[in-house]
């Protein structure tokens, strides 16, 4: 066992944490005001490599392994989760799409126009009627004679879809297969029957815009289907397995800032003529929390390794992402109460890293839908 990361992962995470702190933690505060897209510095993110991390350096990435992108994800959303959520999509779920499953063609030219930081991508698989039980979407594609297909319908809780080019769309091309009737595509938000609703206004990671996108006579030509006809809803399953490596990673990052924030508050804040550090109370408070940031990182490492290796890490990813999301809902609400009345101030982050956990318990399958996929996988049962 070897708890020790190489050079190369350490000098990406470098480049991160200083973005991070130089230019995402002074902004952080605005854009969560605002709900702003932070255009700048995701093309920051873009221009230094940690939009496209795992992405091969023969499509422009930076060719690094999913160690490397735990570490750069928790860096980021220690600063600013939202910034993390535009980033873990783009990364896990978008360009891993193309390069698992995508053509040569596809990865020339949308992979390297995301790793350069032109564009950013998005991955449409929710609608309105269908988060938690993916298979009941409705969204049509239909085959045409000439091999294209016409698609319509809507997607709900896009992330990123105000402002993406490229997005990986879900749509059923034979309702009479269920899951095997699926079929994933490349959507080009510049062609013609591609629309976007309002931005949603959020509680949390206000800066990552998510919107509804609606298709009405979209032609996907037969080239713009990733992978095959039908294995779309397995495709699906398996960029999530990756995503919520990523959304672990996101959830250690504001785990981590709350926790720090808190060890430097009791050392500082007297009340009874002495640091509230000295309370027995609050001793116990920073030491579950240590016990389980430590935890959501092993765990979310442990995934990644995996991963790294070519082995099997469903359950591994569904364990990092259920643990890491509702350690980081509790160092949240702990750091929130340990800072007292200036814990409920919008003048310290610690009410933002509160309602910036929250999603994390939600997103890329809630904490029901992990535990369920943890169940599944351990009993076989169903
Ligand atoms: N990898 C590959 N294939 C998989 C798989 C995986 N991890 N998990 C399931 N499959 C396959 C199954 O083997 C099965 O294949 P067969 O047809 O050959 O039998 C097929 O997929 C269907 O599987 P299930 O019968 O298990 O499907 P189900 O309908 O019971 O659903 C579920 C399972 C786990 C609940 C799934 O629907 C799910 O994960 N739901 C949550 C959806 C989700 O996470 N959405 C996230 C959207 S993206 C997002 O949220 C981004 C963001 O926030 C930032
Ligand atoms: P529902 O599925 O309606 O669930 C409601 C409640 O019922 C939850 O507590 C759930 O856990 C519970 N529940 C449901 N089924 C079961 C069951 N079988 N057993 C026990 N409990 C159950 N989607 C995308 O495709 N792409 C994106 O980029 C994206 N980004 C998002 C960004 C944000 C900010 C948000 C809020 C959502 C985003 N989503 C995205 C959608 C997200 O993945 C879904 O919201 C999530 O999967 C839950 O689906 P739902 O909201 O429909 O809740």
């Amino acid at each position: 066992m070897d708890f020790s990361f190489s050079d190369e992962q350490l000098m990406l995470q470098d480049v991160a944490r200083r973005i991070a702190k130089e230019k995402i933690a002074t902004s952080a505060e605005h854009f969560d005001a605002t709900g702003e897209y932070p255009l700048e510095n995701i093309q920051l993110l873009g221009e230094n490599g940690l939009m496209a991390i795992e992405v091969p350096e023969q499509y422009g990435g930076s060719g690094m392994d999913p160690i490397s992108s735990v570490l750069a994800i928790i860096e980021v959303s220690a600063a600013d989760a939202a910034h993390a959520t535009i980033m873990s999509v783009n990364n896990s779920l978008f360009c891993n799409a193309v390069l698992a499953y995508g053509s040569e063609a596809q990865k020339q030219t949308y992979v390297r126009a995301i790793a350069e930081g032109s564009e950013i991508g998005a991955f449409a698989l929710t609608e309105s009627q269908s988060g938690s039980d993916a298979t009941a979407m409705r969204c049509r594609a239909v085959k045409q004679d000439d091999g294209s297909y016409v698609i319509n319908g809507q997607k709900s809780w896009i992330t990123s879809g105000p402002v993406a080019r490229y997005v990986v769309l879900f749509a059923m091309t034979d309702p009479t297969k269920g899951s095997r009737g699926i079929t994933a595509f490349m959507i080009d938000a510049n062609r013609p029957g591609y629309g976007r609703g309002k931005t949603e206004p959020k509680l949390g990671v206000r800066a990552s815009a998510t919107c509804e996108i609606e298709f009405q006579d979209y032609v996907a030509r037969a080239e713009d289907v990733i992978g095959k006809e039908g294995e779309g809803f397995k495709i699906a399953m398996s960029l999530l397995d990756s995503g919520r490596i990523g959304i672990a990673s996101q959830a250690v990052g504001i785990a981590r800032a709350a926790y720090e924030a808190s060890v430097a508050y009791v050392k500082e804040r007297k009340s009874f003529g002495a640091p509230i550090g000295t309370f027995q109370m609050i001793q116990a408070k920073v030491a579950d929390m240590k016990c389980k940031l430590d935890a959501a990182m092993l765990l979310t490492l442990r995934a990644a390794w995996l991963k790294s290796q070519g082995r099997r890490f469903s359950t591994e990813a569904a364990v990092a992402k259920l643990t890491a999301s509702e350690a980081a809902m509790w160092i949240a609400h702990q750091a929130v109460q340990i800072h007292g009345g200036m814990g409920y101030s919008k003048e310290m982050p610690l009410e933002r890293y509160f309602r910036d956990a929250k999603i994390t318990e939600i997103y890329e399958g809630t904490s029901e839908i992990q535990r369920m996929v943890i169940a599944r996988n351990e009993t076989g049962l169903r």
